[in-house]
Formats: structure tokens, C-alpha cells, sequence
């Protein structure tokens, strides 16, 4: 069921409470999903973004109980990826001529996904859409994340519907930043800046200071997922803004995989060097064979430094550790210090391939490694302290 944001917006999205995995098998969705769209009356009446499609008739008939469906005049698509055109599907067969907005890269994205040649009116940064009494303006935020994303402004409720941008994957009962739990809320939404936008950040950082120097007003952000941003909406926008600039708070992760807990009795004995070196830093140890990978990923967006440990296996490393390291290579962080560290039996390649992929993914990696013949015995144990006292000298250099 929808619900009146004001006088003249409407949300029509639907909730997707059982969501568990994303993007495929990709993206964790601990909280579940909300698809939101919102429906803008005025003289004439446009539809701002639509659902992913397992829910695409079902949101029809929940719209047919708001509007009369011929009623709309316009559809407005800000992103072509099937979570927000998937309803298209349902509602271009009751509404098969009604002009859909959206820009050139989004034509060619649904056209792609459907095979539909519906009524495509391509829009461009500072195209407009008069509704009556007010007028939707289009800001193309290409690459954030697909190259056809954009956003729409509408005036005098003075409401940015941004799409991804500043969204989280947060089913809730409460639909406004300022009704949910907030340690939720900001949980989900840095969990989906760090694994979402984080190889974009150059481009958010642009993007945002490109609205900033419009100036226009901001009463409210409406994002196609989770919550909307209405309580000091441009909160989100500064923190946007802290997490595009090489993000890292005084934290350092210690990654680990391990078959017989040697591999994690090194990380221990690192963890105990560096807690040492200095008290103050925000250690925490996670077993990657064991974690929900984009948790994982969230740590190490917050990390200043990672280092990664894994026991050699077949002369490579464990897999989870190895898809670890595909991850962190496609978002591109920066600023970030690594080192690698592992237990072995008779080859132990691991830390030379660990110190590879943290190298190839622009980490500041630290030349010496730390390995271990089988178990760690106190010898190597306080290799692995002084390993840690190294690893902060590293990160201060
Ligand atoms: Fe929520 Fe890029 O789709």
C-alpha cells in the first residue's frame, strides 16, 4: 500500500521484507529492500521510477488503487537496472503509449533488458518537465553507478529523487530517516556506499559539489531504496561527501582464513603487536571463510590499513580469501595500507600472493610478510607481534 509523502507525492514502491541476497548472489541484504516509487501529481501526473520485476504485478495493482492508471502522464526512469524498471513490464501493458523519460544510456539499457520499443523521450542535465504548477528538472549522474543514472528535481516541494544515490537496502516499517533505528539505518547505508559506490567516489564527490553549486533547496531526498532522507536531509549529502574522499577512520582489519587455526593464531599474535603499538587503533579480526563478504568489505572501506592472512593451500590460497581479493581489486580503494601474512606446510606461496592482489589493487602494501611452518610456536609468535608493531611504523611512515 502507498502512503502520502505530501499534498503532491506519493510513495508506490514496494517493500521487500524477505530480500537476503542482491545484484545475484553479490550484495547481502541483511535488512531486506524497499523499490520505491513515487507518484507526482500536479495539473499532469508523473510515475518516478517503478519496481523490480518478480513484484511488477503486483505493483500495478497496488497503483491501480491509487490512480486511475490513464491518468499518468509521464513516467519518469532515472535508472534502467531492472530493481527500478522491472515494473515497466506489468504497467507498459496497461499504459503502452505513455512517455517514459529517461536518458539516452537508459534507452539503450531497457531496450537491452526488454526488447521494447515503448515511447522513449531521452532527457539530459537541465532538461525539464513542466507538471503544471510545478516543474521536474533532470540531473544525469552518470556512473553513479550505471552509465545511465540520473536524478529528478522537483521545485517548489523542493524534493531530489535520486535514485541509488544516498539509498540503502533497509526493508522498515518507517519510511523516514528520522522513524528508524539509527545505528540500522547508517550501518546499511555505509554497507552500500562501500560495496556499491566506493570505485565511483571521484565522480559522487563531483556530482555532489555540481548540485551544491546550484543551489537550489533541499526539503527532502527521496532514494529508490530504503528509507527517505526527510529530518536535515543533506546529512546524508555531507556524509557522501566524508565517505567520497578516501574514506578511513583509525581502524585496521585483520582478514584471516585458516584450516587448522594456525593462520589465526598469527593474526592474533599481529593484532597483539599492533594493540602495543598503539592502544588507541580500532582493531578488528574477521575469518573471511566465515563472514558475509560485503560485511567484510565494509570493514575494510573503514580500515586505514588490512592486513590479510590466509593458510597456503595447492600452492595458491584459501577461496574465500581469494574472492576477497576480486572484490577489493573491482572497488578500488585508496589510501590503504596491506600486508600479508600465512601459515604453510612445505610450499607457502600464500602471503607472496596475497601481497600480489592487495599490490594490483592499489593498497600500500608492506614489503615483509609473515609466514609460519605449521603451528606457531612462541618464536614465531613474536615474529608475528613484531610483524604488527611493523605494519603501524608502515602506516605512520
Ligand atoms: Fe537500485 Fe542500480 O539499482
Amino acid at each position: 500500500m502507498g502512503f502520502k509523502i505530501n499534498e503532491h507525492v506519493k510513495w508506490v514502491g514496494n517493500i521487500d521484507w524477505d530480500l537476503r541476497k542482491f545484484h545475484g548472489e553479490e550484495y547481502s541484504a541483511h535488512r531486506g529492500s524497499s523499490y520505491n516509487s513515487y507518484l507526482v501529481e500536479d495539473e499532469k501526473t508523473a510515475l518516478i521510477d517503478t519496481v523490480w520485476s518478480p513484484f511488477s504485478e503486483e505493483f500495478v495493482q497496488n497503483l491501480k488503487e491509487e490512480i486511475d492508471l490513464k491518468k499518468i502522464d509521464y513516467i519518469i526512469i532515472n535508472h534502467g537496472e531492472v530493481d527500478h524498471s522491472g515494473g515497466l513490464i506489468a504497467l507498459m501493458k496497461e499504459i503502452p503509449g505513455t512517455p517514459i523519460y529517461c536518458t539516452a544510456n537508459a534507452v539503450k539499457s531497457i531496450k537491452g533488458q526488454y526488447h521494447q520499443d515503448w515511447n522513449f523521450i531521452k532527457v539530459k542535465t537541465g532538461d525539464t518537465l513542466s507538471l503544471g504548477k510545478r516543474t521536474l528538472t533532470f540531473v544525469e549522474a552518470r556512473m553513479l553507478h550505471w552509465p545511465d543514472s540520473m536524478m529528478t528535481y522537483m521545485d517548489q516541494e523542493n524534493i531530489l529523487f535520486s535514485n541509488d544515490a544516498f539509498g540503502q537496502h533497509y526493508a522498515s516499517s518507517g519510511m523516514y530517516n528520522d522513524t528508524v533505528d539509527q545505528s540500522e539505518l547508517f550501518q546499511e547505508a555505509i554497507k552500500y556506499y562501500a560495496n556499491i559506490l566506493t570505485p565511483f567516489s571521484k565522480l559522487v564527490e563531483k556530482k555532489i559539489n555540481e548540485l551544491l553549486e546550484l543551489g537550489i533547496p533541499v526539503d527532502m531526498i527521496c532514494p529508490s531504496h530504503g528509507v527517505i532522507w526527510k529530518k536535515n536531509p543533506l546529512q546524508i549529502v555531507e556524509q557522501y561527501m566524508e565517505w567520497a574522499k578516501d574514506y578511513q577512520e583509525n581502524q585496521i582489519t585483520i582478514t584471516y582464513e585458516t584450516m587448522w587455526e594456525n593462520t589465526r593464531k598469527m593474526a592474533e599474535a599481529i593484532g597483539e603487536g599492533i594493540a602495543q603499538q598503539d592502544p588507541a587503533v580500532k582493531l578488528k579480526y574477521i575469518n573471511v571463510g566465515k563472514t558475509d563478504k560485503n560485511d567484510v568489505l565494509t570493514e575494510i572501506f573503514k580500515s586505514k590499513g588490512v592486513l590479510m592472512g590466509s593458510s597456503t593451500i595447492n600452492n595458491g590460497i584459501l577461496s574465500n580469501t581469494a574472492g576477497l581479493l576480486e572484490m577489493i581489486k573491482g572497488l578500488k580503494f585508496k589510501r590503504k595500507a596491506g600486508a600479508a601474512f600465512g601459515s604453510y606446510g612445505w610450499s607457502g606461496e600464500s602471503p607472496k600472493i596475497i601481497n600480489e592482489g592487495l599490490d594490483a589493487s592499489g593498497f600500500q602494501v608492506m614489503e615483509k610478510n609473515y609466514k609460519a611452518l605449521w603451528t606457531p610456536d612462541k618464536e614465531s609468535v613474536e615474529e608475528g607481534i613484531a610483524f604488527g608493531k611493523d605494519f603501524i611504523n608502515h602506516i605512520n611512515r
